[in-house]
């Protein structure tokens, strides 16, 4: 799908798109050393490049099994975003629950790949899934907004569920029924 002309390209994934998404996925833990509020938990160490490839590999699958909906964002030629939506659960009684994660590469945020690439994957999640559920940072406005201007609803808060350099943030849930 192009998003008209605004230089940026939305896609399913695809096997080339390995390198570009674990680079994306590294960058994160430079970023975190001057953006601390950047909304996504990072592990207490960068996974090794093993690790990433068994992650992408898996991702891969599950995509290609029908078990995930992965959707990516193309822009100058490389892969600048994700957004995947899995199961909530592996319970049966779950199952029309889905879990929704995104990232876009710092440098082409705010450019409305985001909102496109979020767009996409609830589209594909219709048939399969009947509610969606995400985490989100409490200090996120931008994430927030762009939930909430796609129809996400808070529905809970951990209060301080997530401790980053000593400072407390809330761990906010939000879903979306579709
Ligand atoms: C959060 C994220 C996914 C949003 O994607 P994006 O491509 O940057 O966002 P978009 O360009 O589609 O959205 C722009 C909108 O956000 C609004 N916005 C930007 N910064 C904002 C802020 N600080 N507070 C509130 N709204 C903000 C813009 O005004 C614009 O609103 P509009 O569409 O109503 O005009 C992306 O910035 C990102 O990956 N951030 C880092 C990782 C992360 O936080 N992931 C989410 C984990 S829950």
């Amino acid at each position: 799908m192009h998003n008209g002309n605004s230089g940026f390209l939305i896609r399913r994934l695809k096997r080339r798109d390995r390198e570009d998404l674990i680079s994306n996925y590294y960058a994160l833990y430079d970023e975190v050393k001057h953006n601390p509020s950047l909304g996504i938990p990072l592990l207490r160490r960068r996974p090794s490049i093993n690790e990433e490839y068994k992650w992408f590999t898996g991702m891969l699958s599950k995509e290609r099994k029908g078990e995930a909906i992965i959707s990516v964002a193309e822009a100058e030629g490389k892969v600048v975003g994700m957004c995947d939506i899995t199961k909530y659960s592996p319970r049966v009684e779950q199952s029309h629950v889905g879990t929704v994660g995104i990232l876009i590469r710092e440098g082409f945020r705010s450019k409305g790949i985001g909102t496109a690439l979020l767009k996409d994957v609830i589209k594909r999640a219709r048939p399969r899934y009947s509610l969606l559920s995400l985490h989100v940072f409490g200090n996120n406005g931008h994430a927030m907004h762009v939930y909430q201007k796609l129809g996400f609803r808070v529905y809970g808060t951990l209060h301080s569920g997530i401790v980053r350099s000593g400072n407390k943030i809330d761990d906010v849930l939000m879903c979306l029924k579709l």
